[in-house]
């Protein structure tokens, strides 16, 4: 039965150390630069490996640079702290000590379904958080948001190479709010795990679980199970199912949020019954 338990813990990203005699002993690793050590023996389809800094401006140009230089697919860029952190749409991502920031280096042999690429890795903040610590309030905003009660958690970038139709390389980066005080300026727009669980999470576990989300859910996108992808995505969602604005090319549509089509695009009814898709742009909840 201890066994049991203990497997489903390790499962969940936990790092639980077992001596013969004198039982199991769980670990808090909070220490990032130890995470290459941590992610070694995770059951995944790509062999992830990291590099972890304690400062940078952005995890996304270390990533760039060492794919560049030819870095294989699953190098996993670690920064402690970001001093020019991006989000989308050219956004500042502030990045202080404390918070988990990632960015997941990937070689796609094909463009196909890789629209799909940031729903799956908000998709696998999600599902990680859950798994790991029970927080069943975490909920997806379109394209790839991860929000705690309307406030965001989490954030996704992707960025990369593409030429014709041909991927050089993509570069996922995964700003998690863990541990990392949230500056005065974006207090009412974002919050941290700390302060939503009212203590500490270790990131090394955190990251484990991310990763072997993130590993599951790449392997179906590159298979093709777009279908599978879509429904869990769906089943997080916030935005479906609601009223929103959407600003996309200077264009401002006002509808509901009726569900995403297989490329991930969102579909938005408005009030005169007329259907727009939508492949980008930014998502207001409105109620
Ligand atoms: C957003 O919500 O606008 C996207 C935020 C993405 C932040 C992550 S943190 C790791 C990686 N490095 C960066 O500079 N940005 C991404």
């Amino acid at each position: 039965m201890v066994h049991k338990i203990i497997e489903l813990l390790r499962s969940k990203g936990y790092i639980i150390e077992s001596h013969p005699r004198r039982g199991y002993k769980l670990l808090f690793i909070d220490d990032l630069s130890l995470a290459s050590m941590y992610l070694s023996d995770l059951d995944t389809k790509i062999r992830y490996s990291v590099h972890y800094v304690r400062s940078c401006t952005s995890t996304q140009d270390i990533a760039k640079s060492l794919a560049e230089l030819g870095a294989p697919e699953g190098l996993v860029v670690i920064a402690e702290e970001m001093s020019q952190g991006r989000g989308r749409l050219g956004r500042k991502w502030y990045a202080l000590k404390g918070g988990l920031w990632v960015s997941i280096l990937l070689r796609p042999k094909y463009l196909r379904t890789l629209q799909l690429l940031s729903l799956i890795s908000g998709l696998s903040v999600v599902k990680a958080l859950s798994r790991m610590l029970g927080i069943s309030n975490v909920k997806l905003k379109w394209p790839n948001d991860v929000l705690y009660n309307e406030k965001k958690l989490a954030g996704i970038l992707v960025e990369g190479s593409v030429e014709a139709d041909e991927v050089h390389y993509i570069i996922v980066g995964i700003g998690v709010n863990v541990n990392n005080d949230i500056p005065k300026e974006i207090e009412n727009l974002a919050i941290s795990l700390k302060s939503i669980l009212g203590h500490e999470i270790p990131r090394v576990p955190l990251l484990r679980s991310l990763i072997k989300e993130f590993d599951t859910l790449y392997n179906e996108l590159i298979t093709c199970n777009t279908e599978k992808i879509i429904n869990e995505w769906t089943k997080y969602s916030s935005t479906i199912g609601r009223k929103v604005k959407v600003i996309t090319f200077g264009e401002v549509i006002e509808g509901i949020a009726k569900g995403l089509r297989s490329d991930g695009s969102l579909i938005i009814v408005d009030d005169y019954g007329k259907k727009h898709v939508v492949y980008a742009g930014d998502v207001i909840h409105l109620r």
